[in-house]
């Protein structure tokens, strides 16, 4: 899944080796869980030439940010960030300052000429050349590196884990995007579709177990085109695959993001109906609810065809939770297209969703041939009204959830008290209930008995 929440920043590298002394990279990360998973294939291949992360910029040798294009406002933020960042080069003129992620892959050289501190350009394809761009720019030879491959997985690096709660661990599964959505620079800044070698993923899968983790989500930005030829005539798909990950342990967790309307089969939802480890939840992105402008955006849907693929979730795995993500004011929208999400919102009463102001992406189909004619305002009302309509579906949502019993994969405590631990369902709700004896990593049945506007609160019932 896609998700807005951007990574905390602050992730705990540590670099270590060949150098004399050892050198402390800090990594910050925004955008998608993508970027999260990557930020810690980058640890790994930075541990390898002995760098310890840390999760203070001001002792760092190296500093990278990890980053995202998706809309305008992110890359704005990114630059915000730099700025920030650029204060530890006037005290310590000596460390580095990198840029990895889709804002490197899309102005490539020219982040160089208009971030003066900045000193290596890496794209999401390229983080293997990292150690040598960061010694060229060490003697003080500014790099650039962001050519796209075909290929690269970065299956034989085994990430490490930053930031984590030791319970629940991203794994990607591919990489890119074949779809070219109209609006998109994902295609542009992550290349072309690539499925990973599915032993590699089953051994990350066993080996996270093994250190104690209870839940993976696979990654990808299309996760129903997972395809990987096995042999002669023989290849494994999404379906096959998520069923061999979910046979690992029924002690372990299965979630994946993102699933695409166009493609989202029967198949899987049958083996998530068979696999009770498999979480109950989708991600389903619609964009908008209007079959003219999914058109126009190249999606490869209609309202018609969506609306069957919420009904065969509802019908094959009747408990499963639905999210989405939407975007308001894309290219000739009009009010009555509008009209149509909100429909679409209502009918499909989605649990949760990500909202987005149309954004115009240099490069994009949508940004060459569309005119990006709703005014700003007009997208500020539609987003709105959007965003409100959801949230009165959500709070119903976490209503009919009351009196009920869930089973809880406790992840921690609660945020605002020790005595609480927070978890979630597999339906990827979010449950705070009174620690008694339970510890994080623990499945517990909980009874809600209240919600906030983004938790459900309850307590443990023992269940024998
Ligand atoms: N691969 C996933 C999502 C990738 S991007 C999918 O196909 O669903 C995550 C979300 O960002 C998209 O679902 C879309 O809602 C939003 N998004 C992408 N480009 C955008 C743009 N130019 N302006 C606004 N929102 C955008
Ligand atoms: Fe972007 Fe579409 Fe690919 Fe998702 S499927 S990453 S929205 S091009
Ligand atoms: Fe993810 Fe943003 Fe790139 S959403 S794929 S980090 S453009």
């Amino acid at each position: 899944m896609y998700r807005q929440p951007p990574a905390r920043p602050g992730t705990n590298l540590t670099f270590s080796a060949s150098l004399q002394t050892q050198q402390k990279v800090y990594i910050e990360t925004y955008g998608c869980q993508m970027n999260v998973a990557d930020s810690e294939v980058v640890t790994s291949i930075l541990d390898r030439e002995s760098f310890v992360s840390t999760s203070d910029p001001s002792e760092a040798d190296l500093i990278l940010i990890n980053t995202c294009a998706i809309r305008e406002n992110a890359e704005i933020r990114v630059r915000g960030r730099l700025a920030e960042l650029a204060t530890h080069k006037k005290h310590r003129p000596g460390i580095l300052i990198g840029v990895i992620g889709c804002m490197a892959e899309r102005l490539k050289e020219q982040l160089l000429e208009e971030e003066k501190m900045v000193d290596l350009v890496v794209g999401p394809d390229a983080y293997r050349d990292l150690p040598t761009l960061v010694r060229s720019a060490s003697s003080g030879i500014k790099g650039v590196q962001v050519l796209l491959s075909r290929e690269e997985t970065y299956a034989d690096i085994a990430p490490v884990r930053i930031n984590t709660n030791g319970v629940s661990a991203f794994v990607s599964i591919m990489r890119g995007c074949n779809n070219m959505c109209a609006y998109c620079i994902v295609p542009y800044t992550r290349g072309g579709e690539r499925s990973r070698n599915p032993e590699s993923i089953l051994r990350e899968v066993r080996e996270l177990l093994d250190q104690g983790f209870r839940e993976v989500t696979l990654l990808g930005q299309n996760v129903d085109s997972y395809h990987w030829k096995s042999g002669p005539g023989q290849s494994i798909g999404f379906a096959s695959l998520i069923e061999q990950v979910a046979l690992v342990s029924p002690q372990l967790r299965v979630r994946y993001s993102t699933s695409h309307p166009k493609d989202m089969s029967d198949e899987v939802l049958h083996v998530m109906a068979a696999y009770p480890n498999i979480c109950r939840s989708i991600h389903l992105p619609a964009q908008s609810g209007s079959s003219r402008i999914l058109d126009l955006m190249k999606r490869g849907y209609t309202r018609e065809w969506y609306m069957g693929r919420i009904e065969a979730i509802r019908n094959i795995v009747p408990e499963c939770s639905i999210s989405t993500d939407l975007i308001a004011g894309f290219c000739t929208e009009t009010d009555e297209d509008h009209q149509h999400t909100l429909s679409l919102m209502q009918e499909a009463r989605f649990d949760f969703a990500f909202m987005f102001k149309y954004s115009e992406r240099p490069g994009t189909l949508a940004a060459r041939k569309y005119p990006d004619d709703v005014p700003d305002q007009i997208k500020a009302r539609r987003l709105q009204e959007i965003i409100d309509l959801q949230n009165q579906i959500s709070a119903n949502c976490k209503q009919a959830d009351i009196g009920k019993v869930f089973e809880v994969l406790a992840e921690g405590p609660s945020r605002k008290s020790e005595a609480y631990l927070s978890g979630r369902t597999s339906q990827n709700k979010v449950v705070v209930f009174p620690a008694e004896d339970y510890q994080k990593g623990d499945y517990v049945s909980v009874l809600i008995h209240s919600a906030t506007s983004a938790t459900l609160i309850g307590e443990a019932v023992k269940t024998h």
